[in-house]
């Protein structure tokens, strides 16, 4: 099987395996200045948290072109603007805001004007090639906390259309079966967006492994059947104290996970770990269009002018966290230390 790689840099241009058209075309939108790259993060052409970071790179690498200029202090506060235009197109997955301040920083320690732009684009492509490196050391980690022959529930997609390529819980996942373990997979579709039923299934179905797609609410149940031996998902953002920011569902799933006595995992790299957060009651969460809830592909289905709340993600706190399985290893509670380490060592 060809990897599945959603982000390619060519000929001056980021191709985007457009996400909003999958699984029933694969189309390559092109982003040829950094703003459209801005747009494919907005209209979640592209997304999932590494995604977006590696996309990131290299919105900043093409902001670089588009302004280059001699005058170091005019060229380095344009860079700059760009940085806070492309922080904002999504506000919760930090992977976004860590690849824009790694790529600035790259820009300001670069002493040689002339050679900003073309550091910046060598550093863009680090930032993709260590992602993919990362999840295959996350997936060589995770794999031995799946046990044989039990079942195994994810949310989302937390897989290679997420990242630069083989992802953070499908990643692990996939580890564990090319492993030659054996187990069942089940995967939430993740209403309203359908991550879970578009992606998540299509990568299931591209890499040889069986899965099951449920309905959201269908985990419970299962659950309380015995049929789900753990739960790994993917993040957007972690806190200091291991509190997880992660798709809407994500809570219920962990409450549902501690209750039944089964082990919820978080699968994420270390640039998915915001320090500077105490907890995760200060992450930013996504609000996202109503009309995503009230209908379903440009038809209606609920009532006309009805209200609808639609939050991109919730919080996990950190007590339902079995581990955070990271590119670094396994961090356990408590996380305070864990993830810190976890983050130095990386
Ligand atoms: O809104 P999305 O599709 O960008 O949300 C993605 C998720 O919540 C993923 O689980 C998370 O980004 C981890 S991806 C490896």
């Amino acid at each position: 099987m060809s990897e599945i790689r959603p982000i390619e840099w060519a000929n001056g241009t980021l191709r985007l395996l457009d996400q909003t058209r999958l699984p029933s075309e694969e189309v390559i939108v092109e982003a040829r200045g950094y703003l459209e790259a801005v747009d494919a993060i907005k209209t979640m052409r592209v997304r999932g948290a590494p995604a977006i970071g590696v996309t990131a790179g290299y919105a900043v690498a093409m902001a670089a072109g588009e302004f280059e200029s001699s005058d170091r202090t005019t060229f380095l506060q344009q860079l700059a603007e760009a940085g806070v235009k492309i922080k904002a197109a999504r506000p919760t997955a930090v992977n976004l805001m860590w690849a824009v301040d790694r790529m600035l920083q790259v820009a300001e320690n670069e002493p040689d004007t002339a050679k900003i732009t073309e550091r910046l684009l060598a550093e863009a492509v680090v930032v993709e090639q260590e992602d993919e490196a990362i999840n295959r050391r996350m997936g060589s980690h995770g794999k031995d906390l799946i046990p044989e022959g039990a079942s195994v529930l994810t949310h989302c997609n937390a897989g290679a259309l997420a990242t630069a390529a083989f992802g953070t819980a499908v990643g692990v996942i996939r580890a564990g079966w090319e492993d030659g373990k054996r187990f069942k997979v089940f995967n939430t579709e993740t209403r309203p967006f359908l991550q879970g039923a578009r992606l998540t299934a299509w990568e299931f179905q591209k890499l040889g492994i069986p899965s099951t797609l449920v309905v959201d609410s269908a985990a419970g149940m299962l659950m309380r059947q015995g049929e789900i031996g753990c739960v790994i998902t993917g993040a957007d953002r972690i806190a200091a104290n291991g509190d997880t920011a992660n798709k809407i569902g994500t809570y219920t799933l962990a409450v549902l996970a501690k209750e039944n006595g089964i082990p919820f995992y978080v699968a994420a790299p270390t640039s998915t770990v915001d320090l500077s957060l105490a907890t995760g009651d200060e992450i930013e969460i996504e609000q996202r269009s109503q009309d995503e809830v009230t209908e379903f592909r440009g038809v209606q289905v609920a009532p006309e002018g009805v209200q609808a709340l639609n939050p991109g993600f919730d919080v996990t706190p950190a007590k339902y966290v079995s581990a955070i399985i990271t590119e670094a290893g396994v961090a356990r509670p408590p996380y305070l230390d864990s993830l810190g380490s976890a983050v130095r060592s990386a």
